[in-house]
């Protein structure tokens, strides 16, 4: 099986479900924690994200099918998204393309806020492009019944990556908070909740 990336949390491989080539995200176990929260944290983690991933969609959200979740082996059974990051796919893209990009951003976030979801990692990495669409994946750290604050968090760390990610582009960053005002109302709150955590990083 292919290893696709390791991260700090999880590890992800391709293989096959049912003759279906498929993404599995396994949570790793931590010998640092107690063998008996590590389970129940790893299990709980897996189900939470299962979860969101299949609310997510249920609002409009692209995000991968689910197959199967195994809370033993802290693992997710999931549709394989083929495409390529939005992180690269901004990267080489031209001023229509990026507005184009910044936009489907704002919209897919507004989905997930109005249907009271926070992801937690709104990074160009954790978004993909492919088959024309916009999908959003990893999901570990996000929330249901969510409050301003944390959606403000949510567009507060979108902003910190895309400083860092996309520094050269940086004047399409109202595009997205444009395009998440024209389908959120609450947008006006949230943003001025996101404006009030910049604030409080400047002065401590
Ligand atoms: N369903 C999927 N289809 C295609 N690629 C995927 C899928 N899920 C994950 N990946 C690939 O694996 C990478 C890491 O997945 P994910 O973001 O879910 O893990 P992670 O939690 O970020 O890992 P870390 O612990 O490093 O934060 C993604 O950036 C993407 O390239
Ligand atoms: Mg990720």
């Amino acid at each position: 099986m292919e290893i696709v990336h390791r991260g700090a949390e999880a590890e992800i491989r391709r293989g096959c479900w049912l003759g279906r080539e498929v993404i599995i995200k396994s949570r790793v176990p931590k010998n640092y924690r107690h063998a008996d929260l590590d389970r129940s944290l790893r299990a709980s983690r897996t189900r939470n994200e299962a979860r969101l991933l299949h609310e997510a969609r249920q609002l409009g959200v692209p995000t991968p099918i689910i197959y199967d979740i195994d809370g033993v082996t802290a693992e997710i059974t999931m549709e394989d998204i083929r495409g390529r990051r939005v992180k690269d796919e901004l990267r080489d893209a031209s001023g229509e393309r990026v507005d184009e990009l910044c936009r489907e951003i704002g919209r897919l976030i507004a989905l997930l806020h109005r249907g009271g979801i926070v992801h937690g990692d709104l990074t160009t990495s954790n978004m993909i492009v492919a088959d024309g669409r916009m999908w959003f994946i990893d999901f570990s750290l996000g929330a249901r019944g969510a409050m301003l604050e944390e959606m403000g968090v949510d567009l507060h760390l979108l902003k910190e990556g895309f400083q860092s990610a996309h520094s050269t582009i940086l004047d399409r960053f109202p595009v997205i908070l444009g395009s998440y005002g024209q389908h959120f109302e609450r947008a006006p709150e949230v943003i001025k909740k996101m404006r009030e955590i910049e604030g409080r990083g400047r002065y401590t």
